[in-house]
């Protein structure tokens, strides 16, 4: 399973790159007016740095306007895919960027009726939101399990990419139900490296050394 960074501060993607384990990035209008700068620049800078899928939301409602948008993000740099929203404008976006051969990633999704949709559509990547589900008291993860019997039924390559984690068990029944990308923001990554008995194990571990060390 691939984890991306949902984030779209430079200094906290700089930071987690040299782990090794990040695939890609996510980005939506909300992490990017957070940061300071020019945005087509941040994107352009991330995408040197991680040299891999970046997701840039477009910000227009209508087609014709997403697709304007969604061209100009995807001329910043190979790396970029576009993300549109789930509306009835986002899938006619989708399907007119898809069949010129970029990479869409259709967001806001919160149904399996909407995650079909968007693959018929040709859409490289669904983002379905577990976290706001949950928020709601209803099910994230049996969304998650919906849209992957749904892709497996009709051999779809649309990605499911799990969005809105909030914490290590979003990963972890993601990956059980087999989704194929996680993404998290750095502090949900931080927490997948925590265990306590992990720590304490490595004190020991440290200690019992340093004993040896010290024997006459
Ligand atoms: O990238 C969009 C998504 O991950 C948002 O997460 O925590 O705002 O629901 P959240």
């Amino acid at each position: 399973m691939k984890i991306f960074i949902d984030s779209g501060n430079i200094k906290e993607i700089e930071g987690l790159m040299p782990l090794g384990i990040i695939d890609g990035i996510t980005t939506n209008p909300s992490l990017l007016a957070k940061e300071p700068g020019d945005y087509r620049e941040n994107l352009k800078t991330i995408c040197r740095i991680v040299q891999g899928p970046t997701s840039a939301e477009v910000v227009a409602l209508d087609a014709e306007g997403m697709i304007r948008e969604g061209r100009e993000l995807a001329a910043l740099d190979e790396h970029i895919v576009v993300k549109v929203p789930f509306t009835r404008e986002g899938v006619q976006a989708c399907k007119a960027l898809s069949s010129e051969g970029k990479r869409v990633n259709v967001t806001l999704i919160f149904s399996a009726a909407q995650a079909l949709l968007a693959a018929k559509v040709g859409a490289t990547y669904v983002s379905p939101f577990v976290g706001r589900l949950d928020d709601i008291a209803s099910s994230g993860m049996g969304l998650i399990s919906d849209i992957v019997e749904i892709f497996e039924n009709y051999q779809f390559t649309t990605e499911i990419l799990v969005a809105s984690t909030r914490g290590p068990m979003h990963i972890v029944e993601a990956a059980r139900l087999g989704a194929d990308i996680c993404t998290c923001p750095a502090a949900v990554i931080e927490a997948l490296f925590k265990h306590p008995l992990t720590d304490i194990g490595l004190e020991k571990f440290l200690k019992d050394w340093e004993k040896t060390q010290k024997k006459p």
